[in-house]
């Protein structure tokens, strides 16, 4: 029904993949893998919607409390997910960074702990080192580690990806209520930044951490998301939150209403979350689909290179590619990608484990298949060279 094969030229629309791109890899005239969002347009009911409130034509000051946003939000939790929300519980923010950022500051201090997996979102590492809070990494999968880390007194927060960027890692309800219990038993807050959560593939099931937080247990929680990532439209700005205990949610939003003076949240996100929540699912299936087709290439294309064993990610458009096999340096590998293949691709290193790549296929297959050519390309003459 809906049409992604189709190349849409962003040159020249301000976009931090296209038009930024020598920003991050010095020279500009790069195809781009890099920064997460897509090359596709939004849903054609998320253009529709923003078509009518644009043409409306009057653009005053709005509240997110009032109007639909937040039954918008209950029905695609309860469809989706099926996961009743409490509309009650919800919250505003300009972005998930700008949440995280503020509960960063609520439930921790200058020096304290926050654990994350790694590899590690780097827009993670940036916020918590940022605000001079210590960002303490533990592999995915290891729980021992885990739960040294949690167990340090000045470890006050447990910062979770769920599903996880950059390795696609759909946790299972196991995995998070081990999570929760360690969190809980050192006395950690959690949040769960679930942004790329409508992106799972098929046979991965998502689980809110609404359904994992238990009330009296564990008072301060917080899951962070939006809508942007699947449907495209982060440079609409908006996201929303769930902050389980009321005086906590209170304390949020009085941060952001008077702290941060953000009393007005971005009309046409609202109408772009309400539409789409509405009226995406279809569109969002059918990404889906055609990014595990993407996925699926770019497997074949890489099973070609010896010793490197890739499966695709269990969420997202993102692709986690392990090439430690090939004993390639990582700068030298960059430098082949941009200078002879001409293509941006994120270095492992970005994420805290070098000898990685990320390869964002969120885009026109015809598109992605000239990146992993590239890649293949690059990986195969540095190998014999
Ligand atoms: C895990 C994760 N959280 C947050 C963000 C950014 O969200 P926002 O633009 O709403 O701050 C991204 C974007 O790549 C992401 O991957």
């Amino acid at each position: 029904m809906y049409d992604f094969d189709r190349e849409i030229d962003r040159h020249g629309t301000w976009s931090v993949q296209w038009d930024g791109v020598a920003d991050r890899f010095g020279v500009s005239d790069l195809l781009p893998f890099t920064i997460s969002d897509m090359d596709f347009a939004s849903p054609p009911e998320v253009l529709a919607a923003l078509r009518e409130r644009v043409d409306h034509g009057v653009f005053g000051y709005t509240d997110w409390r009032l109007g639909e946003f937040r039954e918008a939000i209950r029905h695609w939790y309860a469809s989706r997910y099926g996961a009743e929300i409490d509309p009650g519980t919800l919250v505003y923010a300009p972005s998930v960074l700008s949440q995280l950022s503020q509960l960063l500051q609520m439930w921790t201090a200058p020096g304290d702990g926050v654990v994350v997996h790694t590899p590690t979102y780097d827009g993670f590492r940036k916020a918590v080192t940022g605000l001079g809070r210590e960002l303490r990494g533990v592999p995915v999968g290891d729980l021992e580690a885990l739960e040294r880390e949690l167990a340090r007194p000045d470890s006050r927060m447990l910062l979770l990806c769920s599903p996880h960027n950059p390795t696609g890692r759909v946790w299972t309800e196991e995995e998070l209520r081990v999570f929760a219990e360690l969190a809980e038993r050192h006395g950690a807050a959690v949040v769960s930044d679930e942004i790329h959560a409508d992106l799972t593939t098929d046979g991965h099931r998502h689980i809110p951490w609404t359904r994992i937080a238990e009330p009296g247990r564990g008072r301060r929680w917080a899951l962070v998301t939006s809508g942007t990532k699947a449907f495209n439209f982060p440079a609409l700005s908006g996201s929303y939150g769930m902050i389980g205990d009321p005086d906590e949610r209170q304390a949020f939003i009085r941060r952001m209403e008077t702290g941060e003076g953000l009393a007005s949240p971005a009309v046409l996100s609202l109408t772009a979350h309400i539409a789409a929540y509405r009226h995406g699912a279809a569109w969002l299936d059918e990404l889906r689909a055609y990014v595990a087709g993407t996925m699926g290439l770019l497997r074949e294309r890489l099973a070609g290179l010896p010793g490197v064993d890739w499966t695709p990610p269990q969420a997202g458009y993102l692709a986690w590619i392990d090439l430690r096999p090939l004993g390639i340096e990582e700068s030298r590998l960059q430098e082949e990608l941009v200078t002879v293949e001409k293509v941006a691709i994120m270095p492992g290193g970005v994420y805290g484990t070098p000898g990685f790549v990320r390869l964002n296929v969120g885009c026109p297959r015809s598109k992605a298949e000239r990146g992993a050519d590239a890649l293949v390309r690059a990986a195969e003459r540095l190998r014999r060279g």
